[in-house]
């Protein structure tokens, strides 16, 4: 049996005027200092006051946030008792949003705890859950993922069930309008890697397809624009709608290798989560290689790829992925990160192991053993196109 699920979606401009139609008491607003400061959040207390609410912010979270974050901001929730959760942020927030609501809908568990749970928590007792991205990548708005960063072990913690979906997703491109181009730029890479591994991973399905695959075709034609021009609102609106699509797909099938391997190396490097999955990208698509030529040519055809004659759809659609995240000044290899040989070496037992505690490895087509995973990563230091 498969579920397909999704948040109600509200998009476009002005989509959030959603907010002055909500029906409630109180909300707490989650949030970071930065959001705060773009004026966002003021835009977002406006709207729930048309609705009559009162509400209170939080914006102490930060870059992956850790589960101390999200046990101070669950008791602050607690004591305030909101009838409505608004997430404001990208996807850092909006996990952290998604895990604190646990928290304070379940106080009789931790977070821990939670983890492997399918359904069953009960969860949308005291509150509901509203999440408005101001990036356009994560598509945490639209998926029951959670990740977490366990700071003391220097790895990530991926949580969640089908309870965990936000029930409103408000996907405005105005949130969205003051990425810096190296932020748009990341967190593009992120959307393409989600849309390009929902339609590959082995629970790939008929109704996500459609999804991931308009995901790409959005990422190919506007992400370009928007790093090059953060003014054009059409590009911002549709990278913000491809986040959205792009998390409505592969949340209903799944991530896989570039998702491992870029979870590891984040967890060890603290690079920015979009960055580190566009880098693996294209290795995890020459790494899988002809175990999905059929699929690699239905995406190449998708965004009207001309492949050479004599090549295979697999080594064309990586070198275009190259040639994007090239364009948008996205890192090709490790070290252009400027990550040292010696830094690699000495955390690379620790690299493999995270992607090996890593459930989107064994959704990849073709699984790769702990020595191939350790040459994926030297190849993708020097920005060795992967041949084995
Ligand atoms: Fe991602």
């Amino acid at each position: 049996m498969w579920y397909f699920v999704s948040p109600e979606v509200v998009f476009g401009p002005d989509s959030a005027i959603r907010l002055s139609q909500l029906a409630g008491k109180s909300a707490f607003i989650v949030t970071d200092a930065n959001i705060v400061k773009l004026g966002l959040v003021e835009k977002v207390k406006e709207q729930l006051s048309q609705a009559g609410m009162e509400s209170t912010v939080f914006d102490g979270v930060e870059p992956d946030p850790s589960i101390e974050t999200v046990r101070k901001g669950a008791a602050l929730m607690s004591e305030y008792g909101p009838d409505w959760v608004v997430a404001v942020g990208g996807g850092s927030v909006m996990d952290a949003a998604k895990a604190m609501r646990v928290e304070y809908e379940r106080p009789d568990m931790t977070i821990e705890e939670v983890f492997g749970w399918t359904s069953g928590l009960g969860l949308g007792a005291k509150s509901r859950l509203i999440c408005i991205p101001t990036t356009s990548g994560t598509g945490a708005e639209a998926t029951w993922a959670i990740v977490l960063t366990d700071t003391a072990e220097r790895r990530k913690l991926s949580l969640g069930c089908r309870e965990t979906l936000p029930d409103i997703a408000i996907v405005d491109p105005a949130f969205a309008a003051e990425m810096p181009p190296g932020l748009t730029a990341q967190t593009g890479m992120d959307v393409l890697t989600h849309a390009i591994e929902g339609f590959t991973s082995t629970w790939r399905n008929d109704i996500s397809d459609g999804l991931c695959l308009r995901a790409l075709q959005l990422v190919f034609r506007y992400l370009l624009r928007a790093c090059r021009d953060g003014q054009d609102m059409e590009a911002r609106e549709k990278m913000h709608n491809a986040a959205c699509i792009a998390g409505m797909g592969f949340g209903n099938s799944m991530i896989a290798l570039a998702h491992a391997a870029g979870h590891s190396l984040g967890g060890v490097f603290h690079v920015p989560h979009g960055r580190a999955v566009g880098l693996f990208l294209p290795y995890s698509i020459e790494f899988i290689g002809e175990a999905h030529e059929e699929l690699w040519a239905e995406i190449a055809h998708s965004i009207r790829l001309e492949i050479p004659k004599g090549e295979k759809a697999g080594p064309a659609l990586a070198r275009a992925i190259r040639g994007l995240a090239g364009s948008i000044k996205e890192p090709l290899s490790i070290k252009e990160i400027g990550i040292s040989p010696d830094s690699l070496d000495n955390s690379l037992e620790k690299l493999v192991d995270n992607a090996f505690a890593d459930a989107a490895l064994i959704m990849a087509a073709r699984v790769p053993s702990v020595e191939e995973v350790e040459k994926l990563f030297r190849y993708a230091y020097d920005g060795k196109s992967i041949d084995f």
